[in-house]
């Protein structure tokens, strides 16, 4: 009989309080635990198990080995049970396709040539890159602290260099070099998240993402250095959607230097992206300003490297993300001192429109590369302008046009069925059809329009039920399994229970006017 496995190594994973433990990187960890055609069908199973059983032992502390060997002892033997039960139905997995590096195509990745041909079928390194940006999508929600009974509610639970470590994603090759808040003072109240407690980190601001900027290694293996934005959204609860209050505002209204004033947003994503509250440490700078100023210093800091701009965000966080990567163009962000172009490309998930025609025009004549991925049983990316959006024919456009619901969505999609999936149940919660885990499952297992799903990565399934209840019933994957050991309790040296402090939160680095002074965005000194 086979172990539950994967709830095994998954209870590696919990957190210690606030000091995260260092613990083997995602992959390594959650590494599928199946071998073919197993608890898991669709897997790509070909020969892994040799390989999982040396990343695993290689990472694991002296101290775990011996109960890991257990695991690993149980591993092979379903293994055999499988050789020898095997049979021809799954023949047809991923052939392996030569390999192609990504330093050398990464500009068609990024949205060059705006996918053509990269989608259908679906390009193995495109496929891989979307994962890996969609990682840096999920690491928003993991770090964000939800617990309206913490003081830090609101905030992000990690410092910022101990980031993608604390969330066991080193191997992203990352560093953060800033966070990023917004004031939670505007009209979208079931978005942010504030303690019970009002004496708290800060009674107004909400963390809302961060910049990250690829390493030495990583820019090496990438073909140039990454600039990497990732801003949260929602996780399951959609209440949000219904504040969105269908209304378009013109983005030159908030100092965007947009040409066409008929280019509008819904008012409250632009209002999330440029209010500011003077009042508030955190958020003294809007989320805008912060933003383009980070990356600034960061083309600053690499002046004579191949750079690329990637912003990611799942839902809410998506529309941040076009807005922004928008943003940077206007801005004339993605010209380096000597003339040199940019490119900036967005990695939207399950994200909502952002604005109208005119805005899906700009954004994309100024040449910014968003590609959209969905699954098409979400609702969300259906708002806002469920009933007036880009599907109605044009004559009525024109009839409408006057109309302040005029909703577009921008760029190339790339839409996905969670009924592909064998791995997840019928279910009608539309939380689990706009779940960023889900979704990310879905790009691993997707091929091409009318394929079979097959997984291609070591992308372990049990990940979809990290927050939420969408696989089925027979894996044994508990929903909701991600969680912080004890709530983020602790024991003080009296042998109490209690909250840990945590060190003193960065708030805005000391050059933030010096660069909106070089961006144009504040003239006084
Ligand atoms: C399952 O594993 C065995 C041994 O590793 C291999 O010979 C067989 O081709 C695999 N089946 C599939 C469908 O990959
Ligand atoms: C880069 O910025 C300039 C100036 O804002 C803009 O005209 C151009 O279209 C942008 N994008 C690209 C890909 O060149
Ligand atoms: C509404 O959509 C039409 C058709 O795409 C477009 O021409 C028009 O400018 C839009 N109206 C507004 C107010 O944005
Ligand atoms: C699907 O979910 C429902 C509700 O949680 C559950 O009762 C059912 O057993 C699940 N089915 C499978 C195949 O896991």
């Amino acid at each position: 009989m086979a172990l539950p496995l994967s709830n095994l190594v998954l209870s590696l994973l919990t957190f210690n309080g606030y000091s995260c433990r260092m613990f083997p990187s995602r992959t390594a960890a959650l590494a599928p635990i199946s071998g073919n055609k197993s608890r898991f069908p669709g897997l790509d199973p070909a020969g892994e198990l040799a390989t999982r059983k040396m990343v695993i032992a290689g990472v694991l502390s002296k101290s775990n080995q011996d109960s890991m060997s257990s695991i690993l002892t149980e591993l092979e033997r379903e293994n055999v049970q499988q050789e020898e039960e095997d049979d021809a139905d799954d023949s047809d997995t991923t052939a392996k396709q030569p390999k192609k590096r990504i330093a050398d195509c990464w500009r068609e990745i990024q949205g060059q040539d705006d996918w053509a041909g990269l989608l259908d079928p679906m390009d193995p390194l495109l496929r891989s890159e979307l994962i890996r940006y969609g990682d840096m999508a999920q690491a928003c929600y993991d770090a964000f602290d939800f617990d309206s009974f913490s003081k830090y509610c609101g905030s992000c639970r990690f410092t910022r260099r101990k980031f993608f470590d604390c969330l066991g994603l080193t191997s992203l090759g990352y560093d953060v070099s800033r966070y990023l808040y917004s004031t939670a003072n505007i009209n979208l109240p079931n978005f942010f998240k504030k303690s019970r407690w009002p004496k708290v980190w800060s009674r107004n601001a909400n963390w809302m993402g961060y910049v990250a900027v690829s390493n030495d290694d990583t820019s090496a293996r990438l073909g140039r250095r990454d600039i990497a934005v990732a801003w949260r959204g929602t996780v399951t609860r959609l209440e949000w959607v219904a504040d969105l209050m269908d209304f378009l505002r013109p983005v030159s209204a908030d100092k965007i230097p947009c040409p066409d004033p008929n280019a509008k947003v819904e008012s409250g994503f632009l209002d999330l992206y440029t209010d500011k509250d003077d009042k508030c440490r955190f958020c003294k700078f809007s989320a805008r300003e912060q933003v383009l100023t980070e990356i600034k210093r960061s083309i600053q800091q690499y002046p004579n490297e191949e750079l690329s701009i990637t912003v990611t965000g799942h839902s809410l966080g998506s529309a941040l993300a076009i807005l922004s990567a928008y943003d940077i163009e206007e801005t004339g962000l993605n010209v380096t001192a000597d003339g040199r172009i940019i490119p900036v490309t967005v990695f939207s998930f399950s994200g909502p429109r952002v604005g109208n025609v005119r805005f899906k025009e700009r954004v994309e004549g100024l040449g910014v590369k968003v590609l959209r991925v969905f699954n098409v049983h979400d609702s969300v990316p259906k708002v806002p302008g469920i009933v007036f959006n880009e599907h109605v024919p044009e004559m009525v456009q024109k009839m409408l046009e006057w109309l302040p619901w005029n909703y577009s969505h921008v760029g190339v999609e790339l839409c996905l069925d969670h009924k592909k999936s064998p791995f997840l149940n019928d279910t009608s919660d539309p939380g689990c059809f706009h779940n960023l885990e889900a979704l990310l499952h879905l790009i691993d297992g997707y091929h091409g329009k009318g394929q079979r799903f097959v997984l291609s990565s070591r992308r372990d399934p049990a990940l979809v039920n990290k927050a939420s209840d969408f696989l089925k019933d027979h894996y044994l994957v508990p929903p909701y399994w991600r969680q912080h050991e004890n709530k983020g309790m602790v024991r003080n040296q009296e042998g109490r229970w209690v909250q840990p402090e945590r060190p003193k939160l960065e708030e805005h680095p000391p050059d933030i006017h010096l660069l909106l002074l070089q961006l144009g965005l504040t003239s006084d000194i």
